[in-house]
C-alpha cells in the first residue's frame, strides 16, 4: 500500500511534464537562415579590412608559421545573401576570434550576428564556438539572441566557401538553424 501512492504521484508528474513539453514545442518557431560572411584580413583597393589583430601569440602553429597560439582578431564582417560581397546585405558578424589551441589551427569564436535588413533588422543572435578552421563543416552553438531572436536556441553550420592563403581573406558560408519561443 505504501508504495502505490508515490508511484501514482510520479505518473501524474510524468504526464504533466509530457504535456508541458508538447505545449512548448507547439509555441516555438524554427527558422533557417543562410548567408555569407566576408572576413577581410588584408585590405585591397576595393575592400577595406574588416579584421584587426589585437594580440600576437608566441607559438607558431603547425603548417601556418605566421599564425600563433594566442593571436586574437576583432572582426566586423559584412554578411550577404550570396558569395559576392556586392550581393544584398544581411547583417554583420561582430566580435572576436582567438587562436586558442596550441597544436592545431582552431579558433574560439565569440560573435554577435547582427541583422540589418528586413524584418530582422536590429535583432541579433549570439554564437560561441570552436572552429577547427581546416575542417569541412564546423558547428556554431547559438547561446542566445535579442529582439526577434530573444531566447533563441539552435546551431549554425560553417563552411569555408573560399580562402586566399596569400591574403588570409575568406568567404564563409553559414547555415543557421534557430528555434525561437513565440510570444516572449
Ligand atoms: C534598419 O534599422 C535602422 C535603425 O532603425 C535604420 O536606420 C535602417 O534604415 C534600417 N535598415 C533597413 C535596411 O531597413
Ligand atoms: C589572392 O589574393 C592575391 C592578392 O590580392 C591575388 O593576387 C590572387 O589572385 C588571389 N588568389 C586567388 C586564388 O584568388
Amino acid at each position: 500500500m505504501a508504495n502505490t501512492k508515490p508511484s501514482t504521484v510520479l505518473l501524474k508528474l510524468a504526464l504533466i511534464a509530457m504535456a508541458l513539453a508538447s505545449a512548448s514545442a507547439a509555441s516555438a518557431s524554427t527558422t533557417h537562415l543562410r548567408f555569407y560572411m566576408h572576413d577581410t584580413v588584408t585590405a585591397s583597393a576595393e575592400n577595406p579590412a574588416t579584421v584587426v589583430q589585437v594580440t600576437r601569440g608566441t607559438t607558431p602553429l603547425p603548417g601556418a608559421p605566421t599564425t600563433r597560439f594566442g593571436d586574437m582578431y576583432v572582426i566586423d564582417d559584412p554578411l550577404t545573401e550570396r558569395p559576392s560581397a556586392s550581393s544584398p546585405a544581411v547583417g554583420r558578424a561582430q566580435g572576436f576570434y582567438l587562436f586558442s589551441a596550441q597544436h592545431e589551427l582552431a579558433v574560439m569564436h565569440c560573435l554577435n550576428i547582427v541583422f540589418t535588413a528586413g524584418e530582422n533588422n536590429g535583432s541579433y543572435i549570439v554564437v560561441q564556438a570552436r572552429d577547427a578552421i581546416l575542417d569541412k563543416v564546423r558547428e556554431l552553438p547559438v547561446v542566445g539572441g535579442a529582439g526577434r531572436f530573444r531566447g533563441a536556441t539552435g546551431y549554425g553550420l560553417l563552411r569555408t566557401h573560399s580562402f586566399n592563403s596569400s591574403t588570409n581573406n575568406a568567404v564563409l558560408l553559414i547555415d543557421m538553424h534557430l528555434s525561437v519561443e513565440l510570444g516572449t
